[in-house]
């Protein structure tokens, strides 16, 4: 499929916090080294991301900006010194943008410029606009290619479904760097979230046994009920916290050995002792992925007596990107409403998608905007 570039194209751009969005007419981008053009066909929409641009996160980005995240779309043009994406190539193009001379230097797309020297610079004067737009310009190793006779074909994704990808690569950023091995039991604290739940989902297709952790009896049910609907086999237990941290360690133990955990609290629950317990209940050499906020996480005897290790992890490798797509192509996920809700919505109702993605969350919602 060959492309011609027009001079201009459609794009929601943010002049400034104060003005808002506003969808312009823009010139397209143009590939050069390092670059691919792609003709964006979903991009995602956050739960936060209109507290993002209105300045309610008091997130650091340059402006005007294209907003956007991550997307999916097909490769319209490439710099010439691409060797292996293909022009019309479907691909999922991700938002973690690295310096190449420092790859540990790095930002995420339209978001946040992380606020270092090397990164700011990279997103105000290189990699600056997102993909709320027709066309978008992104450095060819952010270009992950997927078998769309094979995902869109014979396992039946749609393009927009496929976007929630972005939501199940975080949770299996952590879960990999933890090395969860099929068999093994895991507890997802809190489980229903947008990334909790995602968590759930991935940690089901990697083989493993979870206890989703939450508070509220009503979601839990939901989300198991989901789980099963898209994987009728699948080993999950359900506890509702209680906010005391021997009630819930008791509870814990009472599931058997556990062998990891993958924590996503917010920082409005950084003070709840939910990962205290959760750590606590953790075999010998048991592994912990904190991928959200807690101030307090763990007893720190059990952690030195129990060969406790606890890592830390901000989003995931390019290399998790390509093993999950490995995992996605093979089938190991569900498919159709029990993989994902899709909300989508056409660029012109950018301001709906933004005010609902803020209300369709947790596991299997996502919204995504069409271009
Ligand atoms: N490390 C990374 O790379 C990475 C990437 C993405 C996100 N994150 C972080 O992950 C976290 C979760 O994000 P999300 O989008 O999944 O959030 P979300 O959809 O808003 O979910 C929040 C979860 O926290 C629970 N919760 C809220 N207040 C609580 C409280 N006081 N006590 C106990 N549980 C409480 C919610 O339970 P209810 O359902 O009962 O409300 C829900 O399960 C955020 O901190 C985000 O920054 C990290």
């Amino acid at each position: 499929m060959a492309f011609i570039l027009p001079v201009q194209h459609l794009a929601l751009q943010l002049e400034s916090v104060e003005a808002g969005f506003q969808i312009k007419k823009l010139p397209t981008p143009q590939p050069g080294l390092g670059s691919a053009i792609i003709r964006i066909e979903a991009a995602g929409v956050l739960s936060y991301h209109r507290d993002v641009y209105n300045g309610g996160r008091h997130y650091s980005f340059p402006t005007p900006i294209v907003g956007g995240l991550s997307a999916i779309g097909r490769i319209a043009a490439l710099g010439p010194d691409a060797t292996a994406l293909k022009e019309g190539q479907l691909i999922y193009v991700d938002c973690v943008i690295r310096a190449r001379d420092e790859p540990d230097t790095l930002f995420l797309s339209a978001i946040h410029d992380s606020s270092a020297e090397g990164s700011k610079k990279l997103m105000r004067d290189v990699w600056r606009d997102g993909t709320f737009a027709e066309f978008a310009r992104f450095p060819l190793e952010n270009c992950i290619p997927l078998d769309e006779a094979r995902l869109c074909g014979s396992l039946g994704y749609s393009i927009s479904d496929l976007m929630y990808m972005s939501y199940l690569l975080v949770p299996f950023g952590g879960l990999r760097d933890i090395k969860l091995e099929p068999g093994e039991t895991i507890v997802v604290s809190p489980a229903t979230g947008g990334y909790g739940g995602a968590g759930v989902q991935v940690a089901i297709a990697m083989g493993a046994r979870v206890i989703a952790m939450g508070r509220s009896e009503e979601k839990l049910a939901r989300l198991k009920e989901h789980v099963l609907n898209g994987s009728p086999n699948a080993q999950i237990e359900t506890m509702k916290m209680t906010g005391d941290e021997a009630t819930d360690l008791a509870i814990l133990k009472a599931f058997g050995t556990i062998d990891a955990v993958l924590d996503f609290t917010p920082p409005q629950a950084s003070k709840s002792l939910h990962l205290r317990s959760a750590t606590s209940a953790l075999r010998r050499n048991g592994r912990v992925s904190l991928m959200g906020f807690v101030e307090q996480p763990v007893v720190p005897w059990t952690l030195v007596a129990n060969n406790i290790a606890m890592k830390g992890k901000l989003m995931y490798e390019r290399t998790d990107m390509i093993h999950f797509v490995k995992l996605l192509e093979r089938g190991l996920f569900p498919r159709g409403k029990a993989f994902v809700d899709t909300k989508a919505f056409e660029l012109n109702d950018w301001k709906a998608a933004l005010d609902i993605a803020a209300e369709h969350t947790g596991i299997g919602k996502q919204v995504v905007l069409n271009l």
